[in-house]
């Protein structure tokens, strides 16, 4: 059904269901909760419909019969469906929400910024992209200082693999195995899931494959490559943290085959891992590092790379346009990226995820010790936990009963074995009880009726 009756006229009220102490301002009452529809199961139907004929037919399907409600407002850590419904967001939007959703802060410089001027006439300075890559040089480690900015993760990484054949002269890319680095056809290629590739071929030239977390096997691959792309922790790939000291055996091996080391960022920045930046577990500088989900406080998508002066002038100091985006380093992105870097630094989120994590690690790996045949392991580094499962067959039970009680997750995108949890860096230790009692509740309920798969 479209169009409902109209914006007003019949208009409902959704009360808080399940209101919780100190998860943010009645944010559900209010006249347009349900986006104009004139009830929750027409505002159902109508979004169902939509996705179904004019979004993604298999997608539509999957979604409906796995229970998927609607979103319809956020705040903090909590996201609010269609019936009123809170949920404790610990999908994060796959790490996007590092200060949680719609922080104040951000969303008042961003309002300022739209009242003001919002995206790029292109052809004039642009005092915000200045501020931001300035903030981002002064946050990022050692003498990363000039930044390219975009949209999205993956147009990050096509920037720095492109930054790295140009500065270089060299095609190859050394990527490693279960890697994720995006869907557009560079990063793709650098991608490690035959699934998302195999209807593309042929992918981008070039591109050798290493064990992740595996410095030796460097050796071999560096010789004459562009540059080695590796993420910090592999997010998609299932969560894998690799050993301690791994960036730097790299680094060291980059550095002796002439490669650059590109620090993929875009899930593990910002905090995320209990560092600000993920590479700085090792005090590893990279040449390159990418960057998005958190850059923008989850307000505005934005994606960027930041690379070392030299890096950049050996590429691009004789073609200042051979790499641009109409969109990217707009003023609105910018404005969001300086809030959301001042607001980190200015809160600790860095400590803050430090310690949470370590309670959700702790607090995952005691539900897998009660239930070892449905957890095979539990790993991960600050607040990007991953839960291996078993099997496979267990996610379709516990995903969907964490969801009965509150609480979003999601699987990795390479490993369908893994439950991540990702919550916002703000999440409290309460909120971390809660998500830790659903996910018992799930990995219980998967084996009271699963049994031993
Ligand atoms: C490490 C890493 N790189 C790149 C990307 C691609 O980012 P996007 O989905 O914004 O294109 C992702 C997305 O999950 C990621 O985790």
């Amino acid at each position: 059904m479209r169009g409902a009756s109209g914006r007003g006229s019949g208009a409902r009220r959704i009360s808080r269901a399940d209101p919780r102490p100190g998860d943010g301002a009645a944010v559900i009452e209010s006249n347009d909760a349900l986006y104009g529809a004139p009830s929750a199961r027409d505002l159902e139907a109508e979004v169902f419909e939509d996705y179904r004929r004019y979004v993604n037919p298999p997608l539509a399907r999957v979604m409906k019969l796995s229970g998927s409600p609607i979103e319809v407002r956020a705040q903090g850590c909590t996201i609010w469906d269609h019936n009123g419904k809170a949920y404790l967001d610990f999908a994060g939007g796959y790490g996007v929400f590092t200060l949680g959703h719609s922080h104040p802060r951000v969303i008042a410089a961003v309002r300022a910024q739209m009242e003001r001027l919002s995206l790029s006439g292109k052809t004039m300075f642009n005092v915000q992209l200045g501020r931001a890559s300035r903030r981002l040089a002064e946050l990022a480690p050692g003498d990363l200082a000039i930044s390219f900015w975009c949209n999205s993760g993956t147009e990050a990484v096509e920037g720095a693999i492109k930054l790295a054949r140009a500065a270089t002269g060299r095609a190859k890319i050394v990527a490693t195995l279960d890697a994720y680095h995006g869907k557009t056809l560079g990063a793709l290629s650098a991608s490690g899931r035959e699934t998302f590739q195999a209807p593309f071929r042929p992918l981008m030239d070039g591109v050798v494959r290493v064990p992740f977390g595996d410095a030796a096997a460097l050796d071999a691959a560096l010789t004459d490559a562009a540059a080695f792309i590796v993420e910090p922790v592999q997010g998609e790939g299932g969560v894998n943290v690799p050993p301690p000291g791994y960036l730097r055996a790299a680094r060291e091996r980059c550095d002796a085959a002439g490669a650059l080391l590109i620090a993929d960022e875009v899930q593990t920045g910002f905090g995320r891992c209990g560092y600000r930046f993920g590479c700085d577990r090792d005090g590893v500088v990279p040449d390159v590092m990418t960057l998005a989900k958190g850059l923008s406080g989850g307000i505005v998508p934005v994606g960027a790379y930041i690379a070392r002066t030299d890096v950049w002038n050996r590429a691009y100091a004789k073609l200042p346009l051979v790499h641009t985006s109409t969109f990217g380093g707009s003023e609105l992105a910018c404005a969001a990226a300086l809030a959301a870097m001042e607001v980190l630094e200015a809160d600790d989120l860095v400590a803050a995820a430090r310690e949470r994590g370590a309670q959700l690690l702790a607090g995952a790996r005691a539900v897998a010790a009660e239930f070892p045949a449905v957890v095979a392991d539990v790993r991960g580094l600050g607040l990007l936990v991953g839960v291996e499962l078993a099997n496979e067959g267990y996610g379709g039970w516990i995903i969907p009963e964490m969801l009965r009680a509150g609480v979003t997750a999601a699987w990795t995108l390479n490993q369908q074995r893994v439950i991540r949890l990702e919550p916002p860096l703000i999440v409290s230790a309460a909120e971390v009880d809660r998500a830790l009692a659903a996910l018992r509740k799930g990995v219980a309920g998967a084996y009271e009726k699963l049994g031993r798969l």
